[in-house]
């Protein structure tokens, strides 16, 4: 059954939410990399390569129900942070915000009685319970030790071991 053009637009507007994610994220790797914490930054990159992979979920999703993507504006990034904690902060913020994104597709979905679109989202609401878990573990971390030199080396350290 061929996309309904709502959901077509509401999908869309996914695949900008996760490509803002994977520019905010780009940014502060960006951030990091300037601050000399270049772990962290490795671990910023990954996850900025991750939502462009979310991003093409969706987009070879759309096309195979027969829709058309359309690519939206995306904004300018924030690219200044008091420090990690801060950025660690906003990650989880960030996440839990694109989690009610994801809610709100489903509900959609639901409503329309889509199921295939409904079906394609459980992924990503799985995906997000991971996304906001490893931000507060990250974040939890960084509160615990605080950034004095030797837990950011530390905590750079374990980042960077990102696969
Ligand atoms: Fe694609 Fe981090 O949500």
């Amino acid at each position: 059954m061929i996309i309904d053009a709502k959901m077509e637009k509401a999908l869309n507007g996914q695949i900008r939410a996760e490509l803002e994610s994977a520019y905010l994220y780009l940014s502060m790797a960006s951030w990091f990399d300037a601050n000399d914490l270049p772990g962290c930054a490795h671990w910023m990159k990954k996850q900025a390569a991750e939502e462009q992979e979310h991003a093409m979920k969706i987009y070879e999703y759309v096309v195979a129900r027969g829709g058309h993507v359309i690519l939206e504006a995306i904004a300018a990034p924030r690219n200044e942070w008091k420090n990690a904690t801060e950025i660690f902060q906003q990650t989880l913020e960030h996440e839990q915000k694109v989690t009610a994104l994801i809610y709100e597709l489903v509900e959609k979905a639901m409503e329309m009685k889509d199921y295939a679109t409904r079906g394609m989202l459980s992924w990503f609401v799985q995906e997000q319970v991971e996304e906001e878990e490893h931000a507060m573990e990250i974040l939890a971390k960084f509160k615990k030790l605080g950034e004095i030199p030797i837990s950011l080396a530390m905590l750079d350290k374990e980042l960077g071991d990102r696969s």
